[in-house]
């Protein structure tokens, strides 16, 4: 099964696709941590979306269209995949709808997160990661259990994103508006859109997820 998150910055997606992945052997797919490790790398595809990344801009659609089309290519996507961050213009559904029309695939279901934008800017600003093994985390909905120490890894080391500043997510939010919001009619007129209360709590908006995969007969609850 394929499967898109939609929703604006913050609403939720990564927290919820790594769950997926977890529960149900899905691969996440994020286009924003395949861009991050483009930096961290200093490639050329890093050099090109700094910039745009730090500004709260969405990168050229032909840089993360070709990024994600050799992703899904690979060996370990083809049972099935979660796309976090991806599309995000309507020439990016389109292509991938095309790109998975090419090879006999499709997107089966596509879960929208809706979360009111005053909630979003406090949720980013709580976010924060383990630098070993990546878990996120939240000072206020979601911390460690032993403060200071990973619940995966056991590491001390913790970092924040470079455009979870106040003001980079103010653009964040105006590219969402303009650029991302209006691909929400292209997937409704098709029946494949889900809209999921992303206000709830973690663990009952995997519940509401779960029970949009499965009204659809995708997953047999767990
Ligand atoms: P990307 O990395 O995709 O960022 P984003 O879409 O802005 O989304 P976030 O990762 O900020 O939020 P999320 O929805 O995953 O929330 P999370 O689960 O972490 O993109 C970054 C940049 O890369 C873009 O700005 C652009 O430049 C570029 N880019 C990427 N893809 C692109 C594309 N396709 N085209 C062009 N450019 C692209 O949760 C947030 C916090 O809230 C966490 O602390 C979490 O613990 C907490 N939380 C989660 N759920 C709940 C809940 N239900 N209740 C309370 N707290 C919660």
């Amino acid at each position: 099964m394929n499967i898109i998150f939609l929703g604006p910055p913050g609403a939720g997606k990564g927290t919820q696709s790594k769950l997926l992945e977890e529960r149900y052997g899905l691969i996440q797919i994020s286009t924003g941590d395949m861009l991050r490790a483009e930096v961290s790398k200093g490639s050329e595809t890093g050099k090109q979306a700094k910039a745009l990344m730090d500004a709260g801009k969405l990168v050229p659609d032909e840089l993360i269209i070709a990024m994600l089309k050799s992703r899904i290519a690979q060996a370990d996507c083809q049972n099935g995949f979660i796309l976090d961050g991806f599309p995000r213009t309507l020439a990016q559904a389109e292509e991938l709808d095309s790109m998975l029309s090419s090879d006999g695939k499709k997107i089966d279901t596509v879960l929208f997160l809706d979360v009111d934008e005053e909630i979003l800017a406090d949720r980013i600003s709580g976010r924060f990661t383990c630098g070993n093994c990546g878990k996120t985390y939240n000072e206020v909905s979601n911390p460690p259990k032993v403060e200071g120490t990973c619940d995966s890894c056991g590491s001390h080391e913790f970092k924040r994103r470079a455009d979870d500043k106040r003001e980079t997510v103010v653009e964040r939010l105006k590219e969402y508006r303009k650029l991302t919001a209006p691909i929400l009619p292209f997937y409704e007129k098709t029946g494949r859109l889900h809209k999921i209360n992303g206000m709830l709590s973690a663990s009952e908006v995997t519940g509401e997820i779960e029970d949009a995969l499965a009204s659809e007969g995708l997953i047999t609850k767990k």
